[in-house]
């Protein structure tokens, strides 16, 4: 599903991945953690193809990609709910069964009467929970998350685990998904893949 081979990356002078080779198989669950400023964030933007590597090879298979950015990323002059709703409208999908999905998650997730809020009113831990659905809107079959509970209050926290946890047992998601935090990469990984110094260890 994800394969590095031999991927180098650089910044420049900086050298943030150094020879790194690793694979995720189908419908595994894999958490990656790591110190600040180590290159979680650049793996899976190599990942997502928003990067390329400096040498080495990053392959793929995935049809549908969901991806929660570190930093929230909503687009500010949509309502939440049209940010949810933008990657289903994107694959063609009709604006009544992508607002019904749409809806749906944001229900799902405690969003329910902020749809037609902008991003810019809601709070950091409500902007990440509608990054999260805009990523679950087209079911991926990858699920790449970058610290995505960041500011989310631990009740909230727990909820979202229990949810998410089933959402990806049901649907077979393949999840990347890179925290600070060993107890959060425990509950959901079945495994954990620890970045230092440019290598995974
Ligand atoms: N576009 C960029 N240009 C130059 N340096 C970058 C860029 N993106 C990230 N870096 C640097 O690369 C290192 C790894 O960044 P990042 O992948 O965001 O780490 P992490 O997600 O583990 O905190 C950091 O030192 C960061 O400052
Ligand atoms: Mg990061």
């Amino acid at each position: 599903m994800i394969e590095f081979d031999r991927v180098t990356k650089k910044y420049k002078d900086l050298t943030v991945l150094d020879d790194v080779s690793f694979s995720i198989s189908r419908g595994e669950v894999v958490g990656m953690s790591g110190q600040s400023g180590v290159g979680k964030s650049t793996i899976l933007k190599l990942i997502a193809g928003i990067l390329q590597p400096s040498s080495g090879r990053v392959r793929i298979q995935a049809s549908r990609l969901g991806y929660v950015f570190q930093e929230s990323r909503l687009i500010s002059w949509k309502t939440a709910l049209g940010n949810v709703t933008l990657p289903l409208r994107a694959r063609g999908i009709c604006p009544y069964e992508a607002s019904a999905t749409g809806r749906r998650l944001m229900d799902w997730l405690g969003l329910h009467g902020f749809e037609d809020t902008f991003p810019a009113r809601l709070s950091g831990g409500m902007q990440q929970r509608v990054a999260l659905a805009r990523a679950l809107a087209i079911k991926p079959d990858l699920l790449l998350m970058d610290e995505p509970f960041n500011g989310l209050d631990p009740h909230l926290k727990d909820n979202i685990f229990n949810l998410l946890e089933k959402k990806i047992e049901k649907d077979l998601t393949t999840v990347l998904y890179v925290s600070h935090y060993l107890e959060e990469l425990s509950r959901l990984a079945s495994r954990t893949i620890h970045f230092k110094g440019g290598k995974l260890t």
